[in-house]
């Protein structure tokens, strides 16, 4: 099979490393790719988002399958392009990707169908929600603008003049464009995050392994919002027992839901749930992979990935069985300085031979190949990740292998895994 793939990131590297492992595949293909993935796939130079430039792509290469994996070209229906002009996708189409397309649309599914997610109201205008904020009076408060926004589009202000300043920075300067037409206001929920990522072809869902990611800029939980500066996995927090309640309570009703809605959901549907003192909650779905997440799942999958996703594309994957090996996987995020803010690129990066390193796995977030040098081309630059018996050993790897990678600023944080690891012991019992 000639399989393409969609999308820049370390998350689309990460699936390009599983899918070569496939019995089934003799050739990949990415657009647009990135340095480092130019080792592992022929990049080409159409933008994620650019539909027909990429259904053009997939004819001109004779491409057997597409996997699209960011959320913008899922929103905007470029699966649903892609099966129209008779291509095999992995991704779900349009209707079904609204589950992270619209916070509106999911946060009304949840209330619809009984899933249990914090307590909101939607607004469509600044005045309104700047009433009810005050009517309120509960500090923190969670305002999410309804559309997608780059991962920034919440803000958790403390205080009635900062939510006031969010409000109007969101719904009338539309800092996330049309994207903050409507707003969510949501109760503010406490307890631990889990990512569970899970297969579904609509009929059966598959849950992932689970996995923590480190979403703030700065050590201790500090500093901006990112895209996530590392992941483990599995979550300790993320029980057999709780995982029950999730199969039941969230994962089941989900696919349900969208089934109900004629939505069927067809990909990997990713629940981003807090454990909270009442069970568990949804914060968020995501319509895809998660990033970086995917880098500390799909290096524990046994199973070979194109006989899961063609078995969603044919909706018999209730027929396979799902195998996932019981080693630790952590990645920690190498950025570029002034990340999420604004950072420079085309800064030279030291240490990697084609791309990668011994005894770890870099997996390129935005990296360019200038002049036959490797620079960084993106605000995440490089996931390092490794694999080992325990979580201590897996980011022993990662962190050893990070002091051997240079550029100039480089930025990560020291503390990757350090929450997982408390629970690890006290789970243990260990002092
Ligand atoms: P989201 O983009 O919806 O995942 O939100 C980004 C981050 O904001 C989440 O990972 C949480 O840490 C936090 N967050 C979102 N919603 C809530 C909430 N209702 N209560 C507390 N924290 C939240
Ligand atoms: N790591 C969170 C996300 O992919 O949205």
């Amino acid at each position: 099979m000639k399989v393409l793939v969609v999308g820049s990131g370390g998350r689309e590297h990460a699936l390009i490393r599983k899918i070569k492992e496939s019995s089934k595949v003799d050739s990949i293909a990415c657009c647009p790719g990135n340095g480092g993935i130019s080792f592992d796939a022929d990049c080409y130079n159409v933008s994620a988002t650019d539909i027909d430039g990429v259904v053009n792509l997939a004819k001109e290469i004779k491409a057997d399958f597409v996997v699209v994996a960011p959320d913008d070209p899922l929103v905007d229906g470029m699966v649903d392009a892609l099966n129209d002009a008779g291509f095999a996708t992995f991704g779900p189409k349009a209707n079904a990707a609204i589950i992270e397309g619209s916070k509106v649309f999911s946060k009304d599914l949840m209330e619809k169908y009984n899933i249990p997610t914090a307590e909101y109201r939607v607004f469509d205008k600044a005045d309104d929600v700047i009433e009810y904020i005050k009517e309120k009076n509960e500090f923190p408060t969670v305002i999410k603008a309804d559309g997608l926004a780059l991962g920034k589009g919440v803000i958790i202000p403390e205080t009635l003049d900062d939510a006031i300043a969010g409000v109007k920075e969101i719904m009338e300067d539309k800092i996330f464009g049309a994207s903050g037409n409507n707003v969510v206001v949501e109760e503010f929920l406490t307890g631990p995050e889990v990512s569970v990522l899970a297969f579904t072809d609509g009929r059966c869902v598959k849950p992932m392994v689970s996995s923590m990611d480190h979403k703030r800029a700065l050590d201790g939980d500090k500093g901006l919002n990112t895209g996530g500066m590392g992941t483990v996995s599995p979550n300790p927090y993320y029980t057999d027992e709780i995982a029950a309640e999730c199969m039941e309570k969230i994962f089941i009703p989900t696919i349900n839901a969208m089934n109900a809605e004629g939505r069927t959901f067809k990909g990997c549907l990713y629940f981003g749930l807090m454990l909270t003192p009442k069970g568990p909650k949804v914060i968020e779905y995501n319509c895809r992979f998660g990033d970086p997440e995917t880098q500390v799942v799909l290096p524990r999958l046994k199973t070979d990935i194109m006989d899961i996703f063609e078995a969603i594309n044919n909706e018999t994957l209730s027929e396979l069985d799902i195998e996932w090996s019981d080693e630790a996987c952590t990645c920690v995020i190498m950025a570029s300085g002034g990340y999420p803010k604004s950072y420079p690129k085309g800064i030279e990066i030291k240490g990697l031979t084609d791309g990668q390193l011994d005894g770890v796995t870099v997996y390129h977030a935005g990296t360019a190949i200038k002049d036959g040098t490797l620079v960084t081309a993106g605000g995440r630059v490089l996931g390092i990740t490794a694999l080992g018996d325990t979580l201590e050993h897996a980011l022993a790897k990662s962190y050893e292998a990070v002091k051997n990678i240079e550029f100039d600023n480089a930025h990560y944080r020291k503390d990757i895994g350090q929450r997982a690891l408390r629970m690890t012991r006290l789970e243990h019992n260990e002092v």
